[in-house]
């Protein structure tokens, strides 16, 4: 709403709006993390006491849970859902650790550590709404720590905590997050809206299968749906959630209603671009699937050039938390598609990077890039500058260029840049060295090295063989048809 509240008579309309359609609105009141905004008004409901420091309410602190009993109550007077939803996603849970109150806290309960906490305010929590007739869930994170008797788990890393819950006979709603977030990108992010640094396509979406049947028959019972997920951080505006919203949640939808064996893609896919025809005629704002670039071009060929297969000298060591396909990967002949966390783009933390590649053998060479990518929600940028240098000995070292960046680092759209250099020479070892941009916490992201000799179309002259015809006359191809092109 504007001015980011809802009044509890707007609310009272929602409700009553979406009862209308048969749909329940379930609200989602985050706990003990993501309270930045409550501590910001509410400062002694956090450890330090002091506003803007800590992002996790103090679970030692008594008034703590009376604030959350306050803003509960007038939220089940509001809403009628079976379920409340507490979120107990990404608790920092650092300065629980250090917190007299909380140690206190951890002692008197005989908790081993901050996740027995943060389960802890959860099982509390949940005490209170089963006393209110109503049931609890919470993002997969409040399996940490022992889940709660009754808690109903939506599991949104991937679908393993959904899975884990329902092993353990409770309920879960699957929303992983490379199938159902949508606020990620749904297509070129070069020419989509900024969003959220991460991909899904609408067939990424339609190929989820929420319940396998691999997990048994005490287990897919428990499973009660999917949900797609829209973060709006970065969506300002009606026209622009419509945009995210559609048509994936057309795949959400068909996932959660369709037996998987009678999911069908290409049919499904020609249903959507006649829905979203539909909806455009209508006056709304779906993403314009028909026009869909799908996966980034460059990573559906394999290359073959003087580098593919060579051996790279990490000079500086990859990142462990984005290591791509380990040391073969930047010469590997692959390149990343739209998104970094695909497995081909490889990640350097807060450092200039250093590669070396041996091409085993002096050879001639042309052209030397290697593309980076950005990625301003992600904290992934640019190299200031990328230098390139050959050697014959991998001790001294010719410089060849110094490839200035030109994308600024306010450019929000997630991008993609070669930086190379082309002309003529000869090396055993080819250098590159990016040059972190300086912006403590970025990253530096690049898929591949592409060392070349290229030949296709450099040849110095171009040539035609043929016979004579024994009887060539000048106006032989005005006369000449192309079979099946006849004049009658
Ligand atoms: C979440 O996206 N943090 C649930």
């Amino acid at each position: 709403a504007e001015g980011g509240y809802y009044m509890q008579e707007e609310i009272r309309e929602v409700v009553e709006y979406a009862r209308a359609l048969h749909i329940t609105v379930i609200p989602e009141i985050e706990m003990p993390g993501h309270s930045e905004e409550v501590l910001a008004t509410y400062p002694q409901l956090a450890c330090s006491g002091k506003p803007y420091v800590n992002k996790d309410l103090c679970i030692g602190n008594e008034e703590t849970f009376e604030f959350l009993k306050n803003v509960l109550s007038e939220v089940i007077e509001l809403f009628p859902s079976e379920y409340i939803h507490i979120g107990g996603d990404e608790a920092d849970k650092a300065s629980w650790a250090t917190c007299p109150r909380c140690r206190t806290r951890m002692r008197q309960e005989g908790l081993e550590d901050v996740d027995g906490l943060q389960s802890y305010l959860v099982h509390r929590v949940e005490v209170f709404l089963n006393g209110k007739g109503r049931r609890l869930l919470g993002w997969d994170e409040i399996l940490q720590g022992g889940l709660a008797p009754d808690a109903t788990v939506m599991s949104w890393r991937g679908s393993e905590g959904g899975i884990a819950a329902a092993r353990a006979g409770h309920q879960a709603v699957m929303t992983p997050n490379s199938y159902c977030y949508l606020d990620y990108c749904q297509d070129d992010p070069t020419r989509e809206p900024a969003a959220a640094a991460a991909f899904v396509t609408l067939e990424k979406a339609y190929s989820l299968d929420p319940a396998p049947d691999s997990l048994g028959v005490d287990v897919v019972p428990m499973i009660l749906g999917v949900q797609g997920n829209l973060w709006c951080e970065h969506v300002p505006t009606g026209e622009h959630a419509e945009h995210m919203i559609w048509p994936r949640l057309m795949a959400i939808a068909e996932v959660g209603w369709s037996a998987p064996e009678r999911k069908d893609y290409d049919d499904f896919h020609a249903r959507v671009l006649d829905a979203v025809a539909w909806m455009q005629q209508r006056g709304y704002h779906p993403f314009d699937q028909k026009n869909a670039v799908g996966p980034r071009p460059e990573s559906l060929d394999t290359l073959h050039c003087l580098s593919t297969g060579r051996q790279v000298v990490y000079r500086t060591p990859y990142s462990p938390k984005y290591p791509a396909a380990g040391d073969a990967s930047l010469t590997d002949g692959l390149c990343g598609g739209w998104n970094y966390g695909d497995r081909r783009w490889q990640g350097w933390l807060d450092t200039d990077v250093e590669l070396v590649v041996d091409l085993g053998e002096r050879l001639p060479v042309k052209r030397i890039a290697a593309c980076f990518m950005q990625g301003f929600y992600a904290d992934i940028w640019m190299p200031r500058a990328v230098e390139i240098s050959v050697s014959d000995d991998d001790r001294h070292y010719t410089p060849l260029a110094v490839v200035e960046n030109d994308i600024p680092f306010e450019y929000k759209q997630d991008c993609y840049r070669e930086f190379g250099w082309s002309g003529q020479t000869a090396a055993r070892y080819v250098r590159l060295k990016a040059l972190h941009n300086g912006h403590p916490g970025g990253w530096i992201f690049t898929d591949e090295i592409i060392v070349e000799y290229p030949r296709r179309g450099g040849f110095p002259g171009c040539f035609l063989a043929m016979c004579l015809p024994l009887q060539w006359e000048r106006g032989g191809a005005k006369s000449f048809r192309p079979p099946g092109n006849r004049v009658s």
